[in-house]
């Protein structure tokens, strides 16, 4: 897919005044760090739209950014990050809950996982969340840059199995790196894919 155009459109805290859902999109779910809204630049050969911070925390809200004129990638805070008071955390998760139960349009969630570490309970936990809350995700493994091929092929491979305990059937994975630009084709294929099929559906 080429990327012709790409637009910041709205930032808030209430999914209802998310936009209209009209339009396929695509979120980012993480924990904080994990370089959520540096793969939504790496995707849309950009080095500013989305903000990232070299300190956990930094995006904050819904974030809605328009690609093509036709779907929409959205940014959302993460989770895990550990200076965040109960009340905070309360409100993101009625946030983000909010956000995933409300969005029609919603066609698949990125799940980011940092390709350094062995997998962590608290992914696992999204990865079940999703899950029961019945959400189509795939998951992104970042950061490989940072990291020997085999560290990564072995970090990838443990989280298989650990899903394997509970899952029957594993989602699409992606290998990215926002310094270098991987998994950027084969994200854009598979979203191109998706948003062709939500075509099909809407004009029947
Ligand atoms: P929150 O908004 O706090 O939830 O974080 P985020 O998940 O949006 O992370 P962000 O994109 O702000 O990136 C966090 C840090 O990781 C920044 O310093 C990025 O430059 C860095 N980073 C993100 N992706 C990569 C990557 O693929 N490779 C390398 N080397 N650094 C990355
Ligand atoms: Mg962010």
């Amino acid at each position: 897919m080429i990327i012709t155009s790409k637009q910041f459109v709205v930032s808030n805290s209430d999914p209802a005044k998310c936009p209209k859902v009209s339009q396929p999109e695509y979120a980012m779910v993480g924990r904080s760090n994990v370089g959520k809204s540096s793969l939504i630049n790496m995707l849309v050969n950009s080095k500013g739209l989305a903000k990232t911070s070299s300190k956990p925390g930094k995006s904050r809200l819904i974030n809605h950014f328009l690609i093509n004129g036709d779907w929409y990638l959205v940014d959302l805070p993460g989770y895990g990050f550990a200076k965040v008071s109960k009340s905070e955390r309360e409100r993101w998760d009625r946030m983000i809950t909010g956000y995933l139960t409300s969005r029609e349009n919603l066609v698949s969630v990125l799940l980011l996982i940092d390709a350094r570490l062995e997998p962590q309970d608290i992914d696992l936990g999204c990865v079940n969340w999703l899950g029961e809350l019945g959400i189509p995700f795939v998951l992104v493994f970042t950061k490989v840059d940072k990291k020997g091929g085999r560290k990564v092929r072995q970090n990838m491979k443990l989280f298989r199995e650990a899903m394997l305990e509970t899952w029957e059937e594993l989602p699409p994975m992606f290998v990215t790196s926002a310094e270098t630009g991987q998994g950027r084709k084969a994200i854009l294929d598979y979203i191109e894919g998706l948003n062709g099929q939500d075509a099909v559906v809407s004009a029947q």
